[in-house]
């Protein structure tokens, strides 16, 4: 990757890196520098499974990141834009999503903004927008929630793992195969199996402060709430997290009632078209991300 495109900002000068050269502590502090709770081994994972660029100041300091993971031919997701704190509101951020969107030309782009970067994306272009709540808390079996749904809920086995890859096709409209093979072994998961057919899947695994619940993918809101009740009962006590789009009401209730609270909104937005889109409307769809940057 080309690596000596330069930026001069008010004090001080970048260069962009192949963030494949620069050390995991580094992106890992830059995080923590913006509050993200992702630890090395989430970094580790993304690194593993897509691309990206690196802002390096004159002493090696990494002050900035971009990454970008392609789903199909014509599609790529764009996430974890991260600039230093002292880098801020002097266009670096900018400066890295352009250098995504050339790097990708003829590409569709998706991406989840979180408020601080809403702005940016729209300006320059990103819309078709959906709200996607970030619910939180310590996890609470819910004493009123019963999951009455017809069919059988049972542990992921290896063998079901080309029924979840169809499901998610249907769900978001592309092939995320390589990002089922890295979160797979990372995960424990259900299934929900009607009539010889699996329907819907929760995935769960281990993720900054505690574990994330996601992806989650089923047609409905009861079956999304089935396949996700086991990760709540697994986990009550500990520290749960799910993002799921702010359309699905009843699966955000039951959230809610399992001790994750709406903690911040961030908005799934696409540059082209729709970043997501289900193969029909009343079929699986993304119950629960797999997580902010991964979609
Ligand atoms: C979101 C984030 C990446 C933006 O980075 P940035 O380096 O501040 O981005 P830019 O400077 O290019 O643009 C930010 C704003 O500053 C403005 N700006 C750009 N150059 C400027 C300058 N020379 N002087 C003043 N303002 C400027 C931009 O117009 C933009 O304004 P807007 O809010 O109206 O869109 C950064 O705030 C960040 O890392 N936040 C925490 C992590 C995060 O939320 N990341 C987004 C993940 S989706």
């Amino acid at each position: 990757m080309e690596t000596d495109v330069q930026l001069q900002l008010d004090a001080f000068e970048v260069t962009l890196r192949d963030i494949a050269v620069v050390g995991i502590d580094q992106l890992h502090a830059l995080s923590v520098a913006v509050g993200w709770p992702h630890r090395e081994s989430d970094w580790r994972m993304l690194l593993d499974l897509g691309r990206g660029i690196a802002a390096v100041d004159e002493i090696g300091r990494v002050v900035g990141s971009v990454m970008w993971f392609r789903y199909a031919p014509d599609f790529v997701k764009v996430g974890m834009l991260i600039t230093s704190p002292r880098l801020q509101e002097q266009g670096a951020g900018r400066w890295l999503m352009q250098r995504v969107h050339e790097l990708n030309k003829g590409s569709v782009f998706g991406l989840t903004a979180t408020r601080a970067a809403r702005r940016l994306y729209r300006s320059l272009g990103y819309g078709h927008e959906q709200k996607v709540l970030q619910c939180q808390g310590r996890a609470v079996v819910p004493a009123d929630v019963r999951a009455v749904v017809a069919g059988s809920l049972r542990p992921v086995r290896p063998a079901d793992h080309d029924a979840l890859l169809d499901l998610d096709r249907a769900a978001v409209g592309c092939d995320r195969s390589a990002m089922f093979r890295r979160l797979l072994p990372l995960s424990t998961g259900h299934v929900l199996v009607r009539n010889g057919e699996t329907v819907a899947f929760a995935l769960c695994r281990q993720f900054g402060r505690g574990h994330v619940i996601g992806p989650v993918i089923a047609a409905t809101e009861e079956d999304a709430i089935a396949v996700a009740m086991p990760h709540v009962e697994a986990h009550a006590g500990g520290f749960l997290r799910a993002d799921t789009p702010a359309a699905n009401a009843a699966f955000t209730g039951f959230l809610a009632a399992a001790g994750m609270q709406v903690h911040d909104t961030v908005t799934s937005m696409g540059l082209g078209r729709a970043p997501f889109r289900p193969a029909s409307a009343d079929g699986p769809r993304r119950m629960a991300l797999a997580s902010h940057t991964l979609g």
